[in-house]
């Protein structure tokens, strides 16, 4: 029997699911309004970390993407509060190492990009870093082996439920607006389908970059498709893929036109030189490089990123004098002499240790990347074959050791010293990475963790053995010492005095200014001659680039 209360319920109730609905619909269109009109920093692995975000704040962007973290290291980091440095940072647990380091200044404006293939992974990361970012971005366009292996990346692509699954669990699941970032498919109606699918999970937005997963960065972007995606979606489409026809600040506005997304996103232009984003026009790349050095410095950024992103910056200039400089630096303090900030480097060194003392904060700085000590770090001792096995997950971080200070010396002195048996090496291959071992005393130390060539592996399986006796923090330390590169130091200063009486690089970044067009030739030229992956430069970058006494190649888009 209908009551007069159960009307009222059932008014009362619809009505509420009304309100609901229409709550949920105007926070998405809010969220969505986040995506529309503006100019946006892709993600870009090794650059996008809070120094170049921070940068492309302050030149005016509107929104800037974080490089992607998989779900995975995500998941196994801890959070800590830096009162140090006034940054909430994620740390990796097996190798100490902060991958995610954040602000308050730039929370209204970053988006954190995962690598992910699973809808819950992806909501527990999702929830992790809710507070501390203006979104979430879903990789779904990185073409590289090691996210299509893990079904990550464009190989969600052609994987309709997962993507629903993966996106309407984040829009469900997150007060923060949810995007995803694709990559074309074959065919317009392919692509159109997909894009309508991808819509209606809810998202707030969708960026596209126009190439498909088998097209390089030398390929044309096609802007054709991203205007016919942008016709038949209601969310913003954030067109990308145009840094080769995007040499100066106006032609931001015409890849938008040309496309008919509501925003553009931008990568290599912006990394090449980022004060693009300034409508008042270029700064001398000299004033951007010492820009972002200083936010290097003060957010301690590690050097191999910081110099590979340098590199990726002076492109040609890596020749001149002060390149070729540049290019030795084996620290943070040795690249901020080159642009005259040796003073502000120890001001703020000195700042941050008096802090760190004050504050009695434990962690070393992500430039250090290691615990402090080995009760830090699990060691586990087992038999294997009769032999004892001494092993633990560590990794080896070049950028955290001096030339005459690495672990696999540091471990030669001990030896030396103690007159033990050994040091003999041993090295296995498993799925083209490296796991080594160390025997000194017919102890085996080992570490868990695989390294991407077999001289970096052999370093880690020293720092096994260090940690293992005891050595970390006590006799030797890891932290290079200060004063340690003297020479070096001293060469550099000698080649930035000749360069600067030169003025060889101030000419030719004037030069490049005045000449835009030819510049933009150039870079398609070495676009087209690029057949470095990312992948694999990522792989030098930590062997032998590392060492840091190489040229790299100009940076290929990858997602
Ligand atoms: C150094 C570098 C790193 C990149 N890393 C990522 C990444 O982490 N995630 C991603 O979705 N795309 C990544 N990409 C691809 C860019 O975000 C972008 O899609 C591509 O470069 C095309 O845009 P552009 O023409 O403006 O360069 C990377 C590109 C470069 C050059």
């Amino acid at each position: 029997m209908i009551t007069k209360t159960s009307v009222t319920e059932l008014l009362v109730k619809t009505v509420w699911h009304h309100l609901a609905s229409c709550t949920i619909k105007v926070q998405k269109c809010n969220m969505s309004d986040q995506y529309r009109g503006k100019v946006i920093v892709a993600p870009m692995v090794r650059v996008c970390t809070l120094p170049f975000r921070l940068l492309t704040v302050d030149y005016g962007t509107d929104l800037v993407y974080t490089e992607e973290t998989v779900d995975y290291k995500m998941l196994r980091s801890i959070k800590r509060q830096n009162d140090v440095l006034g940054t909430v940072d994620f740390i990796d647990k097996s190798d100490g190492t902060v991958f995610f380091r954040t602000c308050e200044r730039e929370r209204s404006k970053v988006i954190f990009q995962i690598g992910t293939n699973d809808a819950q992974r992806a909501l527990k990361v999702g929830k992790m870093v809710e507070p501390y970012v203006a979104g979430l971005d879903v990789n779904m366009g990185c073409p590289k082996e090691f996210s299509l292996k893990g079904g990550m990346g464009a190989a969600l692509l052609t994987q309709p439920d997962k993507i629903k699954s993966i996106l309407t669990t984040l829009v469900q699941g997150l007060t923060i607006p949810v995007t995803c970032k694709i990559r074309i498919l074959d065919s317009l109606p392919e692509t159109l389908e997909l894009c309508k699918l991808i819509e209606e999970c809810g998202v707030a937005a969708i960026g596209v970059h126009g190439r498909t997963r088998q097209e390089r960065p030398r390929h044309p972007n096609h802007n054709d498709v991203i205007r016919e995606i942008a016709k038949v979606l209601t969310i913003p489409v954030i067109a990308n893929g145009g840094s080769r026809e995007i040499s100066r600040h106006d032609d931001i506005k015409k890849f938008q036109q040309d496309t008919g997304a509501s925003s553009v996103m931008i990568a290599r232009a912006a990394m090449w030189n980022c004060s693009i984003l300034r409508p008042e026009g270029f700064l001398p790349l000299d004033t951007v490089i010492e820009q972002y050095l200083r936010y290097c410095i003060q957010y301690d950024n590690p050097f191999t990123y910081s110099k590979y992103t340098v590199q990726n910056m002076l492109r040609e200039l890596q020749d001149t004098p002060r390149g070729k400089a540049f290019l030795e630096t084996q620290t943070l303090q040795e690249i901020s002499i080159i642009w005259g900030l040796e003073d502000y480097f120890k001001t703020q060194l000195a700042k941050q240790n008096e802090g760190r003392k004050s504050l009695n904060f434990e962690m070393s700085e992500g430039k250090t990347a290691m615990p402090p000590s080995a009760d830090h770090v699990k060691i586990v001792e087992r038999e294997e074959n009769g032999q004892k096995v001494v092993e633990m997950p560590i990794q080896f971080i070049r950028g955290n050791f001096n030339n005459a200070d690495l672990p696999k010396m540091l471990l030669n002195t001990h030896v030396f010293r103690k007159q033990l048996k050994g040091p003999m090496y041993s090295h296995v291959i498993v799925d083209k990475f490296f796991s080594a071992s160390v025997t000194v005393d017919g102890v085996r130390y080992t570490s868990t963790l695989r390294e991407k060539s077999k001289r970096y592996s052999e370093q880690g399986a020293a720092i096994v053995f260090l940690h293992a006796m005891g050595l970390v923090s006590k006799t030797y330390g890891f932290v290079p010492p200060q004063g340690a590169r003297k020479y070096l130091t001293e060469v550099t200063r000698q080649i930035v005095k000749e360069d600067v009486m030169s003025n060889e690089i101030m000419r030719n970044n004037d030069a490049r200014i005045e000449n835009e067009e030819t510049d933009c030739k150039k870079r398609r030229l070495e676009d087209d001659s690029a057949s470095v992956s990312l992948h694999q430069q990522e792989s030098s970058q930590e062997t032998d680039t590392s060492r840091n006494n190489n040229k790299s190649s100009i940076t290929d888009g990858a997602s």
